[in-house]
């Protein structure tokens, strides 16, 4: 049976992943200090997993959960732009020096790939569209030069044959288990739990904003592909539905998926907000194999009924 590690696998993208690996055959083990993960996210994914609490800064906790593993999926982040901005050396101490401990215990051990987190911050705001991965990288943020010195370390550790590596530049993710308190990319659950409270959402600047929004299962998908994938490693690659949404036709999708018809509210554009962000996808296609399968309103009826559920668990006011 093929043995995945997934660091961060209790957090929002990592539990769709272990559920993906699970369907897929694979024995799974956790590496996660449960800082922003939850055990209720491994509870429901249907499936044994062996679970480490530990903490990627530590080597020891890196060289036990690497043992025995062909595939890691290093998920583990602080993933906050504004944590980044207010704390440099500790997100670096997780997000780059935690890579760089992974990367050598995995080498140790004879892991076969890491597949790697990254993030479409990396392109900061430079107005060319779409995003290729190409495209000179311009981090914007500490949170973004991080994830580029680990795509870097990437490629440094497969260019030495010492295991082979892939980086996927995740775009806006979404979809049921997302934190609505988180401060990352956190439109859709913001949106959602509002709107299900028969609350207006609240559009920083007109709405004509884009994002290229992913579905969380489809992210793990991409992983899966990007364990096996013959010509991927080395490679950074792009994961994204390759289309871009502006706020607008999200809150009427959300209006169509609620039966609501809840008009937006409009405040001052945010300081240091990317206006667009699309992805090509052709390397995804090419090198991955990889085809989005779930659009963007099917996504969103799956994530809006596990909201309402959550909410309801919770005793929340869910009107709508
Ligand atoms: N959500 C997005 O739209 C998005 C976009 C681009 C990239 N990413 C990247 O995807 C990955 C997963 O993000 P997410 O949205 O699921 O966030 P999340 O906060 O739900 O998951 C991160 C997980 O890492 C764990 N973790 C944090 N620090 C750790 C440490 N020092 N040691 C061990 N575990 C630790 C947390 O407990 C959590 O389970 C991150 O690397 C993030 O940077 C996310």
């Amino acid at each position: 049976m093929r043995h995945a590690l997934v660091t961060g696998g209790a957090g929002f993208i990592g539990s769709h992943l272990v559920q993906a690996l699970l369907v897929e055959g694979w024995r799974v083990r956790v590496l996660d200090d449960f800082s922003s993960g939850r055990r209720e996210n491994l509870a429901v994914v249907g499936g044994e997993v062996e679970v480490c609490e530990g903490d990627v800064r530590d080597v020891a906790a890196c060289r036990r959960a690497v043992t025995g593993v062909e595939v890691v999926f290093h998920q583990a982040a602080i993933p906050s732009v504004p944590r980044s901005v207010a704390d440099p050396v500790g997100t670096h101490a997780v997000n780059l020096t935690g890579t760089v401990q992974l990367l050598t215990a995995a080498r140790e051990a004879g892991v076969r790939r890491l597949v790697f987190a990254s993030s479409s911050a990396i392109y900061g705001d430079d107005p060319e569209l779409p995003k290729r991965e190409t495209l000179p990288p311009a981090p914007m943020s500490p949170y973004a030069a991080q994830k580029l010195g680990s795509e870097n370390y990437l490629r440094v550790f497969a260019a030495l044959r010492s295991l082979e590596t892939v980086a996927l530049r995740y775009f806006n993710v979404f979809g049921p288990r997302q934190d609505p308190a988180s401060e990352y990319a956190a439109v859709i659950p913001k949106f959602v739990t509002r709107m299900l409270r028969g609350q207006a959402p609240t559009i920083y600047g007109d709405g004509r904003q884009t994002r290229d929004f992913i579905f969380a299962g489809e992210v793990a998908r991409a992983n899966v592909l990007a364990a096996t994938a013959p010509a991927a490693s080395g490679q950074v690659v792009n994961v994204a539905g390759g289309k871009r949404i502006d706020l607008l036709a999200l809150v009427d999708t959300l209006n169509g998926v609620l039966g609501t018809s809840l008009a937006p509210v409009f405040a001052p554009a945010q300081a240091g907000d990317v206006r667009d962000s699309v992805a090509d996808i052709t390397r995804a296609r090419e090198v991955l194999g990889f085809e989005p399968r779930v659009s963007f309103a099917d996504g969103l009826r799956e994530t809006v009924a596990w909201y309402r559920q959550a909410m309801a668990a919770a005793g929340d006011d869910h009107p709508a």
